[in-house]
């Protein structure tokens, strides 16, 4: 795993941004073999959103041949609702960029089947050819897209049952009333994520430092969902200073100076 250390937000949305950007221009895509990028949602990387909307109206960067795949949305909450994930995607970063509508996918939370509708975005997945990057915030309590602690570290996309933590994290969407917090979604699995040819975490701030430190320096465990990414071969996990607060001296340093080319 790559950890790289920006002194503040804005930096570690740029580095991320940066990164990207340099991977899909360096895939040089067509429509026959376009780009394909895992999406999340969340505050975390809107930042890296942001920059990456400069980025096309700069010229530098078009999404014409970049197909995404959202890593989750809630179940039960009409798509036109301004906190569900579809509206949070078209608002915050696919209006504004050259993204053809058919090849954005986002999980229909109000599905008939929702299990067909898992294992349907799967199989798109797969048809797609797999995920090239797949970014991603994290939870609090270490959760990835919205796999809760317990779950499976081989899961496929299904639906999950919300944790206590999580509802109470993201009410704060819904006016701060928990009972308007829908109690499922439909997410993809770790095995999903894993399965991406890499992974890009963004992880800000001091109230994800548990987080960091569990996926840093700890085990990998079904509790901490994001520490899987210790498996995977082409994981980078970008975060700003506050969210280090936990990381042990030596963990700190060596990235730091890794990265600045002390090492
Ligand atoms: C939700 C999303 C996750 C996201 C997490 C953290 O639970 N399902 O994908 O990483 O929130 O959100 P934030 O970035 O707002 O802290």
């Amino acid at each position: 795993m790559r950890v790289i250390i920006e002194p503040n937000y804005d930096k570690m949305s740029k580095w991320a941004a940066d990164y990207v950007a340099a991977r899909i221009i360096e895939a040089n895509p067509t429509p026959e073999k376009p780009f394909k990028l895992g999406c999340p949602t969340g505050s975390s990387p809107l930042g890296l959103y942001k920059e990456l909307i400069k980025k096309y109206e700069a010229g530098e960067l078009s999404f014409q041949n970049v197909v995404t795949f959202n890593m989750d949305e809630y179940v039960n909450l009409p798509e036109e609702h301004p906190e569900s994930y579809h509206s949070f995607m078209w608002n915050n970063f696919f209006s504004h960029i050259d993204i053809k509508r058919e090849n954005v996918h986002i999980l229909n939370g109000n599905a008939p089947d929702l299990t067909a509708e898992c294992e349907a975005y799967e199989a798109a997945i797969e048809a797609a050819g797999g995920i090239d990057l797949f970014m991603g915030g994290v939870g609090p309590d270490g959760h990835l897209a919205f796999n809760e602690p317990g779950s499976s570290l081989t899961s496929k996309t299904r639906v999950k049952t919300l944790t206590t933590d999580t509802i109470i994290a993201n009410s704060r969407f819904f006016d701060g009333d928990l009972s308007l917090v829908p109690k499922q979604a439909l997410t993809v699995g770790i095995g999903t994520v894993m399965a991406a040819k890499e992974v890009l975490l963004v992880c800000n701030g001091h109230h994800k430092a548990r987080a960091l430190q569990h996926i840093v320096d700890g085990n990998v465990s079904h509790m901490w969902t994001a520490s899987m990414l210790q498996m995977h071969r082409k994981a980078i996990v970008v975060c700003d200073e506050p969210a280090c607060d936990e990381l042990t001296v030596a963990t700190y340093k060596y990235y730091l100076d890794k990265e600045r080319g002390n090492l």
